[in-house]
């Protein structure tokens, strides 16, 4: 491919006049990506940003890791409050990781003496992001984190800035590549769930405990963050709904295909029309048509909806060495381009809550799955379960299991409330031939 020749000239006098020095901590799969990217693109970034970024200093968990790229010549901090030092460092890099602990000492200290602080921590983001944001525009420095937000996807500078003329009233997406990655798996090759997460977690896509993946929890930390961009509410993780994909089985997955869904992982944040927030994680059922349901592997994907815009949706890698050091780079960039400003769309002293949607008062379709006996009287009980309880049904398949006499009953409902399909499935427990825990998702409208 051939380069821009704007973008990589190198004649003395383009040279960059300003040098920003780099305190990284965390020497993983982003940090050493990061590394990667300053090494392979470093003329470009300098052209673009008018700026040379150099390695003040460094910090990891383990020093003498083998790694790809060589860190011997970086001075090294074994605390990595150290690295908030502005004798040494200009900007500090968190690639931690980690909610509290030594990611979330070192945003204060690096915060709090007025050093420009850019993360890839979604977890401190979501549940420390009001207090980092408020200290950040007390002492002058920049908080920024595009690549905690769905990878190399620029989502965040999306809402803040592309969108910043809107009042946006929904937003969905796939946010987490390793979730995605596990489903599409399921569904293409016939992986099991295991092996999934295992070449998933190979592949440097997973956190360090996988379950944040698989339960919803990183999702939840992503829709929250971009629930603040939005929607100028403190990003909180309290009272957000999240359920993940460890029940998805390839049964329901192949039951999806036939009825003309995929199975999709999604963060959903919605305003309702009086104003309350309706904020969740959960796995949906997607129409196989829609663009989102064609989001495969590790890739993340989020439409947000705009009074003037429309329908925005935007794809790309959520995961991964690669994508994620391009957004944290990019912010860098911004840095050096004296792109500072709030660290969420409003100042952080604007932040305000939302009412809450209660999940009972939500309504839609859903799908559910009944493993029951093949047996007189099964189906008038189900159908008097659903008419006590007012839910009426749009689609609803037998099938036959080959090893066993109980059949599967797979049924798809109209619109109704959460709360009365919590009351519909309480009685489908209660009945002696329902002989498992009912599967029930929801069906998504895109
Ligand atoms: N574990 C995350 C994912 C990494 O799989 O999407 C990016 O946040």
């Amino acid at each position: 491919m051939t380069e821009n020749v704007l973008d990589t000239r190198s004649e003395d006098d383009d040279k960059p006049k300003k040098q920003i020095r780099l305190g990284i901590a965390g020497l993983g799969t982003v940090g050493c990506g990061l590394l990667a990217v300053l090494k392979k693109n470093g003329d470009l970034i300098a052209n673009r940003s008018g700026c040379e970024f150099t390695i003040g200093a460094v910090t990891a968990r383990d020093r003498q890791r083998k790694r790809e790229v060589d860190i011997s010549a970086y001075h090294w901090c074994d605390n990595p409050v150290d690295l908030a030092d502005p004798d040494k460092v200009d900007v500090v890099v968190e690639l931690i990781g980690g909610s509290d602990g030594p990611a979330l000492a070192l945003a204060r200290a690096a915060l709090g003496k007025g050093l420009s602080f850019v993360t890839a921590n979604k977890a401190m983001i979501a549940h420390h992001g009001a207090e980092l944001a408020s200290l950040a525009e007390r002492t002058g420095a920049s908080l920024r984190f595009e690549a905690a937000v769905a990878g190399g996807i620029p989502i965040v500078k999306t809402i803040k800035e592309g969108l910043a003329a809107n009042r946006i009233d929904r937003m969905h997406g796939i946010l987490n590549g390793t979730g995605n990655y596990i489903l599409t798996m399921m569904e293409e090759t016939g992986e099991s769930f295991e092996n999934a997460l295992a070449k998933a977690q190979a592949l440097g896509y997973a956190e360090a405990d996988p379950s944040f993946d698989i339960d919803g929890v990183d999702t939840a930390h992503k829709i929250a963050i971009l629930t603040s961009l939005a929607f100028g509410t403190p990003p909180t993780m309290d009272d957000l709904p999240i359920e993940g994909i460890r029940n998805i089985s390839d049964i329901d997955i192949a039951y999806a295909k036939d009825l003309g869904f995929r199975i999709k992982l999604l963060g959903i944040s919605r305003l309702t029309k009086e104003g309350k927030l309706d904020q969740r994680v959960h796995a949906s059922m997607v129409e196989a048509s829609e663009a989102l349901a064609k989001v495969s592997g590790a890739s993340n994907a989020i439409e947000a909806h705009g009074d003037f815009v429309g329908p925005c949706m935007i794809e790309g890698l959520g995961a991964g060495a690669g994508p994620t050091a391009s957004a944290v780079m990019a912010d860098l960039i911004e840095l050096a381009r004296g792109n500072t400003g709030s660290t969420f769309s409003l100042p952080a002293s604007k932040l305000a809550p939302l009412p809450l949607l209660e999940s009972g008062e939500r309504t839609g379709e859903f799908y559910v799955r009944l493993r029951v006996s093949d047996k007189t009287g099964v189906m008038a009980d189900i159908a008097s379960a659903l008419r006590d309880e007012g839910v009426s049904v749009e689609r609803l398949i037998q099938r036959t299991r080959a090893s066993d006499d109980s059949v599967h009953l797979i049924m798809t409902t109209h619109k109704t409330s959460e709360s009365r399909m919590a009351c519909v499935l309480e009685r489908f427990s209660d009945l002696s031939s329902v002989l498992e825990k009912p599967c029930m998702l929801r069906i998504e409208p895109i």
